[in-house]
């Protein structure tokens, strides 16, 4: 028993240095992270998820700590974006000293035992399941194991998520615990749905996560599929502090427990409110896949490109293994012009910000591409735009 919390022997093992000193010090900041958060108990995580990887965000003095650890991951644990494609960096036009940087920050990662998979959707390479523990930390992924998968994983800092990686348990708190999963507000969609796609859906998460604030929603009005509840879950969390949501009658546990929604907060949203997200400035460039692409994107990206020519950059960012597994689509994507990228994405990567506006198909870039890559940003659906980026 350390703070209040119960520790096994391994753990007490871990805790006395017998493991090394940075496993000592990763379950010390669990333990310190568990009693500032009431936990009882360390639980077991099946995967960690660790952001803190581009040099863009955490520069000299992150990777210096990082170059100071020295133990393994004990569970599957992968990295966040970086700032770049690592094979292909000169090709999106990273400066050599940035990718340089770089490099090192990824080998430090690797000499970790952390798989370098530089994914926000590390969902479509591993299996997740209902009810799974994780310690993951990017905001989009951490909404999506929680809202779409019914796994549990509060939004972990970098140095949380690692430290889970390496001692493969977390504590035990917030999104962990039945009782703090349970809806706190109601958003009624008073919308025609039919139609809707990414954007659209993106365009209400955008809305909604400033409705919610830090608050569990649950939806009623929309069914939306998968990739369109990915929009919903990542453009929530950046707007808002959205880490999990309900929509009625299509997420898990949404579906298996009956919530007894009577005295909270009901919100309406209209269709006007979701149209106003949209806008026609012109732009520059045109980025999808935030979160990274699945599978059905690149598809539908291929599909429209047929026999279509870029006549602006379009950047297109997906998993490296996505990208692997669905070679042909895209090689045909990238007969366009466009280019698919692993290992990065338009807001951690500095080479987007050589351009003034960016066209992107996601509530979650349309609320980030401003901060972090000073320009102006603009949402349309991914017909629109794959037209602008096409158009003469
Ligand atoms: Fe992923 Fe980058 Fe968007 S990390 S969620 S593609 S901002």
């Amino acid at each position: 028993m350390v703070a209040g919390m119960h520790l096994d022997q391994e753990d007490e093992q871990i805790l006395a240095g017998e493991q090394g000193e940075t496993r000592q010090k990763m379950l010390e900041l669990l333990v310190a992270l568990g009693k500032v958060f009431g936990a009882e108990r360390l639980v077991p995580i099946k995967s960690a998820q660790v952001s803190g990887a581009s040099y863009k965000t955490i520069g000299k003095y992150g990777l210096e700590w990082l170059s100071s650890l020295d133990a393994k991951a004990v569970v599957p644990a992968v990295l966040n974006p970086i700032g770049m494609p690592r094979g292909r960096w000169e090709e999106m036009g990273i400066d050599p000293d940035f990718a340089e940087k770089q490099q090192a920050v990824v080998a430090a990662y690797e000499r970790l035992g952390i798989r370098l998979d530089c994914t926000c959707t590390p969902y479509y390479l591993y299996e997740t399941r209902y009810g799974d523990h994780l310690a993951w930390s990017e905001s989009s992924a951490v909404s999506y194991a929680n809202s779409v998968l019914g796994a549990r994983t509060n939004r972990e800092g970098g140095p949380s998520a690692l430290a889970a990686a390496l001692v493969g348990k977390t504590p035990c708190y917030g999104l962990h615990l039945d009782k703090n999963r349970v809806p706190q507000m109601v958003i009624d969609v008073h919308a025609d749905t039919a139609g809707w796609g990414i954007a659209e859906y993106g365009a209400l998460g955008f809305h909604a996560g400033k409705l919610a604030g830090n608050r569990i929603p649950y939806f009623r009005g929309i069914r939306p599929e998968p990739d369109q509840l990915k929009a919903i879950g990542a453009a929530m969390a950046a707007t808002g502090a959205v880490a999990l949501y309900h929509v009625e009658g299509v997420t898990p546990e949404a579906q298996k427990i009956g919530y007894d929604l009577s005295g909270l907060d009901t919100v309406p949203v209209e269709q006007a409110e979701i149209a106003s997200v949209f806008s026609e400035i012109p732009v520059d460039a045109v980025a999808v896949g935030c979160p990274h692409c699945s599978p059905a994107e690149l598809a539908e990206i291929a599909r429209l490109l047929t026999g279509k020519v870029v006549t602006k950059p379009l950047y297109v960012f997906a998993a490296q293994g996505v990208i692997e597994q669905n070679a042909r689509v895209v090689d045909s994507i990238e007969k366009s012009g466009a280019r698919v990228f692993a290992d990065t994405c338009m807001v951690v990567s500095p080479a987007m910000e050589q351009y003034r506006s960016i066209m992107v198909n996601s509530g979650k870039a349309l609320a980030y591409v401003p901060n972090m890559c000073g320009g102006q940003a603009r949402i349309g659906t991914i017909a629109d735009c794959i037209r602008v980026a096409t158009e003469w």
